[in-house]
C-alpha cells in the first residue's frame, strides 16, 4: 500500500472533524473522496500531508510511519498536494512557482518546468507573476507545482472548484493521462469528474467513513444516498 491510514481522528475542541477513519490506497490507485461540506475531507488531506497533526491514529506512507514527520519532509518523501484555496507565491512568476514546487535541483528542472506549465495549460503565462493570474489559473499552477515534485501520492482538494468549463475539461484530460505511478486521492464535488476518474470512491459524513466501493457500487449505495439526502454535494 502506498497509503495506510488507521483510526485517524482530529478534534477541534468539542468537534470531531475526523473520527476513527481507516483508508488504504494501492500504488497508482485513483481514489475519490466525497461527502457533504464539513464531512472532514480537507481535514483528512491536511493530516495526510502533515499540515495538521491528528488527535488519534497513524499514517503510513510506503510502509513508513510518517505520523510525526512534518509537511516539508513528507513532500520530499513523495506526498504532493493542492489546497482547497490555492496556495501560490504571488510575487513569483508561474515558472518560478513550479521551480519552488520541484524537489530536484533547479538547473536540471528548468526545461521540465515549462512542460509542467504546458500540461496544465499555462505555457503562455510562464513569465507572469502568480498574483496576476485568475483564480482558475492559480489552481492549475498549484497542480503544476505539485506535479513538479514528482509525487507517488497526489492529494487534490477540489481542483475543479471555480474553474471555467474549458478548464474543467483540461483538468479531466490531465487527470486521465496522469502516470500510473502516481496514486491520487481526489476530493471533488464535481461528480462527473469523480465518476469518470476514480477506481474507487470513499464517502465521509460528519467525520466518519460511511462507504468505500467502486464507482458502480457507490452510485447505488443506500448509505451514500442517505449521506447526501437534502445536501448538495
Ligand atoms: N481549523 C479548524 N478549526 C475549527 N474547526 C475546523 C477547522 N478546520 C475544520 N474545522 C471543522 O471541521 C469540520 C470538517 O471540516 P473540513 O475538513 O474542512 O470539511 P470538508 O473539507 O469535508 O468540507 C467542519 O465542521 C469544519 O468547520
Ligand atoms: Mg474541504
Amino acid at each position: 500500500m502506498i497509503l495506510r491510514v488507521e483510526n485517524l481522528g482530529r478534534r477541534y475542541g468539542d468537534l470531531a472533524a475526523l473520527d476513527g477513519v481507516a483508508l488504504q490506497l494501492r500504488p497508482g490507485e485513483r481514489r475519490a473522496l466525497i461527502g457533504p461540506n464539513g464531512a472532514g475531507k480537507s481535514t483528512l488531506l491536511n493530516l495526510v500531508a502533515g499540515a495538521q497533526r491528528p488527535t488519534t491514529g497513524r499514517i503510513h506512507f510506503n510502509d513508513r510511519d510518517v505520523t510525526r514527520i512534518g509537511p516539508a519532509r513528507r513532500a520530499r518523501l513523495g506526498i504532493g498536494r493542492t489546497h482547497q484555496h490555492p496556495a501560490v507565491y504571488p510575487t513569483l512568476t508561474a515558472m518560478d512557482n513550479v521551480l519552488v514546487g520541484a524537489r530536484r535541483p533547479w538547473g536540471r528542472l528548468r526545461p521540465n518546468a515549462r512542460e509542467y506549465l504546458a500540461t496544465v495549460g499555462l505555457a503562455d503565462v510562464a513569465g507572469v507573476r502568480a498574483g496576476s493570474l485568475s483564480h482558475g489559473q492559480r489552481r492549475q499552477l498549484e497542480l503544476a507545482m505539485a506535479l513538479a515534485g514528482e509525487p507517488a501520492l497526489l492529494l487534490l482538494d477540489e481542483p475543479a472548484a471555480g474553474l471555467a468549463p474549458p478548464e474543467v475539461e483540461l483538468l479531466a484530460g490531465l487527470l486521465a493521462t496522469m502516470p500510473k505511478t502516481v496514486a491520487v486521492l481526489l476530493v471533488e464535488h464535481h461528480l462527473d469528474l469523480v465518476y469518470g476518474f476514480a477506481d474507487n470512491v470513499t464517502v465521509l459524513h460528519s467525520g466518519r467513513h460511511v462507504h468505500t466501493g467502486t464507482v458502480a457500487e457507490t452510485r447505488r449505495s443506500p448509505e451514500v444516498k442517505a449521506a447526501y439526502a437534502g445536501v448538495t454535494p
